[in-house]
């Protein structure tokens, strides 16, 4: 996360007066020292909205919302934390400086990508060097890739020796551990030097969109295991958050993308004029990796390979796609293992008439369904038949589903209002199980089980009110509980009761010794319901007027009685009993 320098936050606060701020959202009307209106955050008529000048703060008296002018903004805007900071700092004029972490952090990254380069550009020549005989006749006669194509992926070659890319970059100036960090060597453990993680290998670099080589894939050249090695996440890369080549795929002028296994998959669909395919690394897709296409592509063809694994992970890449609103059809190369073979074997124009006769979800899995059952058989039918108004009954649209229930009528020789009647059925009982749902969630909610943002406080409503007393000492009286502490007593995240109250507590405590710290700080944890509550609970216990080191003892010690009451069994109390009556 972006962490922005407490000083300028600070800054930003002090210049973005608060009444400006929120009058901008909210008509004020002044109201003695303070400013009143209508709750921007829920609905009322008449104002229980009200913002505290003095302590540059606000809080509604009907909804709850309480807080800073960051916070503020957080909801007012939808935004979190940091994004609400940024906002706030345009409009105040306050230019964002990033705070010490984070530029040794930016400053890390960006001496793993200079290295990365560095290595990317010695695996090439090494390729046309005299050591990469081997690797280059891999390349060029084995897999078949032209020149150029070997060259616009900026292959290359990892010499069979321990020393060669380490060597080099120590001479360039970088540390062991540095390389270590970007998973260009390893340590080994007996003599604690550092030796090359890919040898003997031909390499293919992973470059980013901003054209930054972020991480390697290196495969051997014959069949022994592992087949390829690829680099584990660094400070500058993250497997699932990138695809490679998308720094091509991104810039042709098509909206489908080609999602592939491998990567020589992908180098040969480049190779063959399709230079919108793109492959994961080594995983199955990730949510992240299906938000990258939903920005570049209206429309994936997933063409993986033609095992039975392959066909799997298509269904969770339709499944992961779809979510993010990607049209998503799959291919099925035939007579070749994958893409690649696919190519060599039957050339570019097969595969574009392959591209053209991609299927859609439906047809995909209902192909699965009429493989699974044996529809020649009555009970095999049955099932099919079962199976597909699922299928049917999963897509949101009715004239989907009015098309879909048409083909298979007719590919199990069924009436189509016999289907659909199931269909619907199933619909309506989906219907009611969530009516049902609903009606419990209200029950629940009525009984006091509906505060979703501490749903442990009515478990142990001694404990968490103690704990809300507590935590308010902490945040308005820091130096009490620094007394506390200087006085050798403890109080661990272990003593509090509900997870609301632990939350609060470990993102309190390490910031209180923080000359900076303010309470609004604790926004960068905390969503911005847990801030309304936190603010709540501060207003509820403003009146507690004497904010002593004792007040504080009585309630630890109230905490630890409640909660050691609760965590006594029945045996316990009944031996309890059996105690007191002499037995
Ligand atoms: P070949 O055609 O056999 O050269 O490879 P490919 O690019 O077609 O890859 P394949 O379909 O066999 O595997 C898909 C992807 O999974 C590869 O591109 C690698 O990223 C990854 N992968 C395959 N084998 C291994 C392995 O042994 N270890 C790791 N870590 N990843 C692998
Ligand atoms: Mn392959």
């Amino acid at each position: 996360m972006a962490r922005i320098d407490q000083t300028v936050i600070e800054e930003i606060k002090l210049r973005a007066n608060i009444e400006d701020v929120i009058s901008s959202y909210v008509q004020l009307k002044r109201a003695g020292s303070n400013y009143q209106g209508l709750c921007p955050f829920h609905s009322e008529k008449s104002p229980s909205f009200t913002v505290f000048p003095g302590t540059s703060s606000f809080y509604c008296f009907g909804c709850g919302a309480g807080g800073d002018v960051i916070h503020f903004i957080r909801r007012a805007e939808n935004m979190d934390y940091p994004s609400a900071i940024e906002f706030l700092a345009k409009r105040v004029g306050v230019p964002i400086t990033m705070d010490k972490r984070e530029q040794d952090e930016n400053a890390r990254r960006e001496r793993v990508l200079a290295m990365n380069k560095e290595a990317a550009r010695f695996f090439h020549q090494k390729l046309f060097a005299p050591e990469g005989a081997e690797g280059l006749r891999y390349l060029t006669e084995v897999r078949r890739l032209p020149m150029p194509l070997i060259r616009h992926f900026g292959l290359g070659f990892a010499p069979n020796e321990f020393g060669a890319l380490t060597n080099h970059l120590r001479k360039k100036g970088y540390t062991d551990s540095e390389m270590s960090s970007a998973f260009l060597c390893g340590i080994s453990q007996k003599t604690g030097k550092p030796y090359d993680y890919f040898r003997n290998r031909v390499i293919f670099p992973i470059i980013d969109v901003r054209g930054d080589v972020v991480a390697f894939g290196g495969r051997v050249m014959d069949d022994s295991k592992p087949k390829y090695l690829n680099s584990s996440d660094t400070p500058a890369f993250k497997k699932s958050r990138n695809l490679f080549a998308l720094n091509f795929a991104r810039k042709s002028e098509t909206e489908t993308m080609i999602l592939c296994e491998g990567y020589m998959d992908v180098i040969a669909l480049h190779g063959a004029g399709f230079s919108n395919a793109v492959a994961t690394l080594g995983t199955a897709i990730t949510s992240e990796q299906a938000r990258i296409f939903s920005r570049y592509a209206k429309k994936v063809v997933i063409c993986y390979d033609a095992d039975e694994a392959g066909q799997r992970a298509a269904s969770k890449a339709f499944a992961l796609l779809g979510e993010v609103g990607v049209e998503c059809r799959i291919l099925k190369v035939e007579d070749a293992k994958d893409p690649d073979e696919y190519i060599r074997k039957f050339g570019a124009p097969a595969f574009k008439n392959l591209l053209e006769r991609s299927r859609s979800e439906f047809d995909f899995k209902l192909d699965k369904i009429i493989r699974d059952n044996p529809i020649v058989t009555p009970d095999g039918k049955i099932k099919a038949l079962e199976e597909s108004v699922r299928l049917i009954a999963s897509f949101p649209s009715a004239a989907a589903r009015e098309i879909y229930l048409h083909r298979i009528a007719e590919l199990l020789n069924v009436t189509p209002d016999s289907i659909r009647r199931d269909v619907e059925k199933l619909l309506r009982n989906r219907d009611k199980k969530e009516k049902r749902e609903e009606a419990k969630q209200m029950i629940r909610q009525s009984e006091g089980y509906g505060d979703r943002i501490n749903p442990d406080y009515v478990k142990n409503t001694v404990a968490a009110s103690e704990e809300e007393t507590i935590l308010v000492i902490m945040l308005l009286h820091p130096e009490i509980w620094t007394e506390l502490q200087k006085s050798g007593e403890t109080l661990t995240v272990d003593d509090f009761f509900t997870a609301f109250g632990k939350k609060v507590f470990e993102s309190l405590e390490p910031n209180l010794s923080d000359p900076l710290f303010e309470p609004g700080m604790l926004g960068e944890v905390l969503s911005v319901e847990e801030m309304d509550r936190v603010a709540s609970i501060r207003r509820s216990r403003s009146l507690l007027q004497q904010n002593t080191i004792t007040v504080l003892r009585d309630s630890i010690d109230r905490l630890r009685e409640a909660t050691t009451r609760r965590e006594m069994s029945i045996e316990d109390i009944l031996n309890k009993k059996r105690q007191k009556n002499g037995n």
